[in-house]
């Protein structure tokens, strides 16, 4: 009997055991990604190195997002494309990588597409291919001194982007130009002209290409030569067309990011707004317009596979001035918040780009609270600014005012609006900055880009690393990475006109399990 007790006792010993195994796996899963300054609602990957988002396609339900991935490092290093799935752009699930270097090169920026109609015959009728199209980056031949190290090539998916072949007849376009920086190709189905086309960056322009298969590939036109922003070279170009808000008249934006050169300092992204006819682009504006006046915003591309005017941008939070130095270790660089583009046009600003957070973010929100006024020298306390949002508007005329956050360290970063007319962010006292001698060099600037109504809106999203600021529904937009010492807790608004009105202030949901 005594011996059956024991036995007994045993079982329960080894039976408890097993129930508190998944206990401890949970604990494990809920602790992933707390690392010191890791993002708790903007993608990150796992571990490692992040630069680009690439081949963002939304299909069957799936948002996927790839991207230029060192798996081996956390600074640069060859590229492959990693890989993530998000059902509403807010949350992600990591996936397999999935381009790897081969003989051909390194795998460097480009797209997605759903070839439906299977027009290159990498697939079937019933089973269509997703096709990635992508630069080859042939390190052999950069170090031997060649120019023609960069071709561009495709893969496909039958699998819904989980495992990928290479197409055997790659390059698919070869290098023949000697052409230096010959990259990033974005290709889109052109409903009009019933064909493919590629748009590519070559050093101080775009290329844009057409293809009935995405195989072969015919060069159309150039452009860019003679107009923009040209203090550094172009990359990652993106053309899409876009209905004016409140209006029946469609225009075509040309995304092109640009490195160095961008108004604040290193990479940032231009655009332009003009009309596409098939061949050929022709820009309506001579000035350079920003999509962003932070400095943490680059490479940014839009989603294929959506609704007509429904234009998803994604970009890469950092900036190739400090992107290596920034002070995480388990990681290195997150993605800007999804954010949709929007194209109005007014008197003051001609044609002009909003971008937003993507309405799923509201399902985020939770803890909200009102304030109804802020005004000159009003202080507001919480447990972490650095997982929140505020939203709120300025009533009436703009006048020049200071908002800014604090912590114990003594920390701070400011925004505000001078007497110039101008929008800045200062993030010269934020915490950590001295891994670089770019990073808090200066005081970020933006002109006022403002819609016609008087009251200004503004939503702030900060993050464990990183501030993006949206005035206006995102005429004025600032993305910028913070490495505060410990959290920002206390919000100081000053200003001798200026009020701030509705203001709501709301936690975010972390998005890792
Ligand atoms: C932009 C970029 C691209 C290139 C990729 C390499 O950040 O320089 O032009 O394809 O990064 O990782």
């Amino acid at each position: 009997m005594k011996q059956l007790l024991i036995i007994l006792a045993l079982f329960t010993l080894i039976g408890c055991k097993e129930k508190t195994t998944p206990v401890n796996e949970v604990a494990v899963v809920e602790d992933r990604f707390r690392e010191n300054y890791r993002p708790q609602y903007h993608f990150t990957p796992p571990t490692m190195w992040m630069n680009d988002p690439n081949g963002l396609i939304y299909h069957n339900g799936t948002y996927h997002l790839f991207y230029q991935h060192y798996p081996e490092d956390i600074v640069w290093g060859p590229m492959h494309w990693g890989h993530a799935t998000s059902k509403d752009l807010i949350s992600w699930e990591h996936k397999p990588i999935a381009l790897y270097p081969d003989e051909l090169g390194l795998i460097f920026s480009g797209s997605a597409v759903m070839d439906i109609h299977n027009t290159s015959g990498l697939g079937t009728k019933d089973n269509p291919p997703m096709v990635a199209i992508f630069t080859y980056h042939l390190m052999e031949g950069e170090k031997a001194g060649r120019k023609d190290f960069q071709t561009q090539g495709i893969a496909y998916s039958l699998d819904e982007g989980e495992t990928w072949k290479k197409y055997s007849g790659n390059p698919v376009i070869s290098n023949d130009g000697n052409i230096k920086d010959f990259r990033d190709p974005k290709v889109f189905w052109d409903e009009n002209t019933e064909q493919w086309v590629m748009t590519l960056v070559a050093g101080d322009h775009a290329k844009f290409y057409s293809s009935p298969n995405l195989k072969y590939w015919t060069l159309m036109s150039e452009f860019g030569k003679n107009i923009g922003a040209h203090g550094g070279v172009w990359e990652c170009p993106d053309l899409f067309p876009l209905q004016i808000a409140g209006s029946d008249e469609t225009k075509w934006a040309l995304l092109i990011s640009i490195n160095p050169g961008a108004p604040n300092g290193g990479s940032g992204t231009q655009y332009f707004i003009g009309d596409f006819d098939g061949t050929t682009f022709t820009p309506n504006q001579t000035e350079t317009k920003w999509l962003d006046y932070g400095t943490d915003n680059y490479a940014g591309v839009t989603y294929n596979g959506l609704a007509d005017n429904d234009r998803t941008f994604i970009g890469w939070m950092s900036n190739w001035n400090y992107a290596r130095d920034t002070p995480t270790e388990v990681w290195r660089s997150a993605m800007t918040l999804s954010r949709k583009l929007t194209l109005h046009k007014n008197e003051e600003n001609g044609y002009y780009l909003k971008n937003y957070p993507v309405p799923s973010i509201e399902n985020y929100n939770y803890d909200k609270v009102t304030h109804e006024t802020m005004n000159d020298g009003m202080s507001l306390s919480s447990d972490n600014y650095n997982e929140q949002r505020l939203d709120f508007i300025i009533p009436g005329e703009l006048d020049t005012f200071t908002l800014t956050f604090s912590n114990a360290n003594n920390d701070s970063l400011k925004f505000g609006y001078n007497a110039e007319g101008q929008f800045w962010l200062d993030r010269t006292s934020s915490g950590l900055t001295d891994f670089s001698t770019t990073f808090a060099e200066k005081t970020h600037i933006a002109p006022a880009i403002l819609d016609d109504n008087m009251d200004v809106s503004i939503s702030i999203f900060m993050d464990a690393s990183s501030i993006e600021i949206f005035i206006d529904g995102g005429s004025t937009v600032f993305t910028d990475q913070i490495f505060p010492t410990t959290p920002f807790t206390a919000l100081t608004f000053t200003s001798e006109d200026a009020t701030i009105a509705n203001l709501k202030v709301s936690k975010i949901k972390r998005i890792w399990k």
